[in-house]
């Protein structure tokens, strides 16, 4: 009997776990049903901080998805050492969420990746700004920004684990 095909399970990460990481999940998880992958790739978002836990995505950045035909789902929940293990790849959204996963997980430094190394227009520039204290303008290039990134990461992802798009 062949091995039922493991799952690959990826994690955003950024501060409060409300506006970018949330963005992310949501964009990545509609490009891996596009591939036809949702039985391969699980996509997953969490938050460094505590302040939020508990709530929904934040409102800008929901009607941005929403115009971009995106639901964003879920409850704000903080990033626990523990969740690194059933991992494959935890996706930091800045510099300052990295260094707070390295020290939650300094034995899983491999895992601990950040977004925009995987964007194709990063310009030199590591981080997908924090839209929190922005103008609406902020949610939109945020948006963008993911659905770069994540194509890239799905690529990736694809590449090293050996998947074939499944497109029907
Ligand atoms: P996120 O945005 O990390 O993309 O979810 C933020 C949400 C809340 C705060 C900062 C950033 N805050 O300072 O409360």
């Amino acid at each position: 009997m062949p091995e039922p095909p493991s799952l690959v399970r990826v994690c955003f990460v950024c501060l409060g776990n409300i506006c970018r990481s949330p963005t992310a999940e949501g964009v990545m998880r509609r490009l891996v049903a596009e591939a036809g992958l949702a039985e391969r790739i699980e996509v997953e978002s969490a938050g460094t901080s505590a302040h939020h836990v508990g709530e929904p995505p934040d409102r800008r950045a929901a009607a941005t998805a929403r115009r971009r035909g995106l639901r964003l789902e879920g409850r704000a929940r903080q990033f626990e050492a523990p969740d690194v293990e059933r991992l494959d790849l935890v996706v930091a959204m800045d510099r300052e969420n990295l260094r707070a996963l390295r020290a939650l997980a300094p034995d899983a430094a491999e895992k601990l990746v950040l977004l925009r190394a995987f964007d194709s227009e990063t310009e030199g520039e590591p981080d997908v700004p924090d839209p929190y204290y922005g103008g609406p303008h902020g949610f939109d290039d945020v948006f963008d920004l993911c659905e770069r990134a994540c194509r890239g990461l799905l690529d990736a992802l694809m590449e090293r684990h050996g998947l074939a798009a499944e497109r029907s």
